[in-house]
């Protein structure tokens, strides 16, 4: 990237951060049972939720036993089940008309990244006056508050509990971006672990690896301060301990456990000094090939951090040593190596490909290296600075480890 594109998006990350130390970035009240619920809506004085939820939680008996709940607590609520991944404004709007239609007071999320995402969208569209989501696009753009927001992950790994981001896909246009602002942290998130011992072990390996990207990137960038670098480190240790063992054996109560709190720890990190250049090319790519985020996510990864070669010694020397991978007796760059190819390995023993195995078009690399440097560029404090050639670079090598 040229000089004068670097000075200007280094300036524009100055005043961000100086912005970020005046915006206030809440962390959500944690509680650890489903059936907390009830009591959460009554000290609120709430009567009337909308219950967004994916089609596999609602089959599920703890659901039923929520139900249940509410109905003895005499609380009116109302359900909107199946939010597919990849929410789209159409399905947003949809839930933003349910809500209204049944004079709802409150917002409980039970899902994925994608229904927690979806309930932040929806919450935007009921409390602000603009009705379409492309005005909320980017930074600081939500002027009101979101209802009470309980969020109830489901998977570990987007974070979207504990972030002030919600990904939204205009299905017109494909694009898929984020809408970022402090106001879309939940209230309360419920870490209940029991809630993820049906995960099929393929979800486990994805979604883990997209929280640990979130507080891979965000320990790495600019913007990292001491309270994001410390929740982004605490993250990292707790899936380099217990990812694997949770993606082998579901029933592992602690391994669930601490995966559940690693997610939610990258998504605080996150939330105050962003993501990276995975992201921005996941989501671009995600747009038009529909594939799920953390598969994408996972094998960019690596060929991401090749990429940005010395700028991220410093910060993969000290992640790899935090985690006990890499060693002070050793050089940076080392260290750096060894992290890379932990990942790679990592990615191999849960099933992930080390390519995009030629899913890309040829015709396709500028587009969405252009499509990921508007996301990224000048938003994301990252390590190194790339413009879109050098980005398509990256995605033609992912796509191909032949190349
Ligand atoms: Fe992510």
């Amino acid at each position: 990237m040229n000089v004068i594109k670097i000075a200007y998006a280094r300036t524009f990350q100055f005043f961000l951060r100086i912005a970020s130390k005046i915006v206030r970035f809440p962390i959500p009240t944690v509680k650890e049972r489903l059936e907390d619920i009830p009591t959460l809506l009554k000290d609120e004085g709430l009567k009337c939720p909308i219950l967004i939820v994916s089609n596999t939680v609602s089959k599920g008996k703890r659901y039923e036993s929520l139900i249940k709940m509410l109905d003895a607590n005499q609380i009116k609520y109302f359900s909107y089940i199946g939010v597919a991944s990849d929410p789209t404004f159409k399905t947003i709007e949809v839930l933003a008309g349910f809500y209204k239609a049944h004079e709802c007071d409150s917002i409980i999320a039970i899902g994925g990244g994608s229904v927690i995402d979806a309930a932040k969208a929806m919450g935007i569209l009921v409390s602000n006056k603009y009705k379409n989501l492309a005005r909320f696009k980017g930074v600081l753009k939500v002027k009101k508050r979101l209802p009470f927001f309980i969020a109830v992950p489901t998977t570990a790994g987007s974070g979207s509990e504990a972030s002030v981001a919600a990904v939204v896909t205009n299905q017109e246009t494909k694009d898929k971006f984020a809408i970022s602002d402090g106001k879309l942290v939940p209230n309360v998130a419920i870490l209940d672990d029991s809630l993820l011992k049906g995960l099929p072990s393929e979800l486990v390996a994805t979604t883990g690896m997209d929280a640990f990207t979130h507080a891979m990137e965000s320990y790495m960038n600019h913007a990292g301060n001491k309270k994001s670098k410390e929740y982004a480190k605490k993250s990292l240790s707790l899936i380099k301990n217990h990812l694997f063992e949770f993606y082998s054996d579901r029933e592992n109560d602690i391994a669930r456990h601490n995966m559940l709190y690693a997610s939610f720890y990258a998504g605080i990190s996150f939330a105050r000094s962003y993501v990276g250049y995975v992201h921005a090319l996941a989501h671009a790519i995600g747009g038009v090939y529909h594939k799920p985020h953390g598969y994408l996510i996972a094998i960019l990864l690596p060929y991401v951090l090749e990429a940005y070669g010395c700028k991220a010694y410093n910060a993969l020397s000290e992640a790899s040593i935090e985690m006990g991978i890499g060693s002070d007796k050793v050089s940076k760059e080392e260290n750096a190596s060894s992290l890379i190819s932990w990942i790679r390995e990592l990615n191999q023993k849960m099933g992930i490909p080390d390519s995009l195995e030629q899913m890309i078009h040829e015709k396709d690399y500028l587009p969405l290296a252009e499509h990921a440097s508007i996301e990224a560029n000048p938003l994301y404090p990252v390590p190194k600075e790339f413009d879109k050639n050098e980005l398509a670079l990256i995605l033609k090598r992912a796509n191909s480890k032949k190349f």
